[in-house]
């Protein structure tokens, strides 16, 4: 084990509020593509650019595209959980872990056995009719064609946050809070490409900020601990 691996599993040790934030890399150990990685979404080539499409505009607009699109890339509903989120959820029962603050929609934290899961932009599991505002879930849209219809003919719309939406503030004010409580914070598998999630990081005021990610980010220089790897892997040889 290299020394930061030793200075990350000694500092999870020692840790009692950790607080997660994580992106699309927590899950491609789960056989889901992330965004912007050579192989990510957005680097498939489509009609229009992935982030085109996945904004309220282009909902409004071209909706039987956008459910085209969506079917076809945005639920990955037989993904498992992969080691990342098995460990958080560990952690999580064992009392170390107070939150899990995630960017992903896929679920999959919650699969794990995850009970504090703030989805900033929210999850594929839930969908709203936009007429009567009643819930449905996935397979109204997984298992329909077209534009999915409520029954009372409304169109149903992901609870998902596109582009041009805004962020939940109940979501977005219990995660600023989980981070300015924690006394550790481990960022895993994301760019921090996208604001306002990325900016959340700011508030922690805790020991130990670590970093676990694939490539470099821009917070890499910021961080106490830094580890480029797979993050399956990496909490896989943690405590
Ligand atoms: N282990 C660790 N890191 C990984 C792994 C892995 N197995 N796989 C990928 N990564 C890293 C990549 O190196 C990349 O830096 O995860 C990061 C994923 O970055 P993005 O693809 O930009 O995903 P994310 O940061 O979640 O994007 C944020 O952008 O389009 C929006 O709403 C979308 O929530 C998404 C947001």
């Amino acid at each position: 084990m290299n020394s930061e691996m030793e200075k990350l599993y000694q500092a999870i040790e020692k840790a009692h509020t950790i607080v997660f934030f994580g992106g699309a890399g927590v899950s491609t150990e789960s056989g889901i593509p992330d965004f912007r990685s050579v192989d990510g979404l957005y680097n498939q080539q489509y009609d229009y650019p992935p982030e085109t499409i996945l904004s309220h505009s282009f909902f409004l607009r071209h909706t039987d595209e956008f459910y085209r699109f969506y079917r076809a890339k945005m639920l990955a509903l037989d993904a498992q959980p992969n080691a990342a989120h098995k460990k958080l959820a560990q952690w999580e029962t064992a009392g170390k872990l107070n939150a899990v603050v995630t960017q992903n929609i896929d679920g999959l934290h919650q699969k794990a056995g995850s009970r504090k899961v703030l989805e900033l932009h929210g999850s594929v599991l839930r969908n709203t009719c936009m007429d009567c505002g009643k819930k449905h879930d996935v397979t109204a849209i997984s298992e329909s064609k077209g534009l999915p219809r409520c029954e009372c003919g409304g169109l149903i719309k992901p609870d998902v946050v596109l582009y041009e939406e805004s962020l939940d503030n109940d979501v977005m004010d219990e995660a600023i809070r989980c981070i300015r409580e924690a006394d550790m914070m481990i960022i895993g598998g994301t760019s921090l490409a996208v604001y306002p999630a990325a900016g959340l990081i700011h508030y922690f005021r805790g020991n130990t900020l670590a970093l676990i990610n694939r490539d470099e980010t821009p917070l890499d220089s910021r961080a106490d601990i830094v580890v480029h790897g797979k993050i399956g892997e990496v909490f896989s040889q943690m405590p």
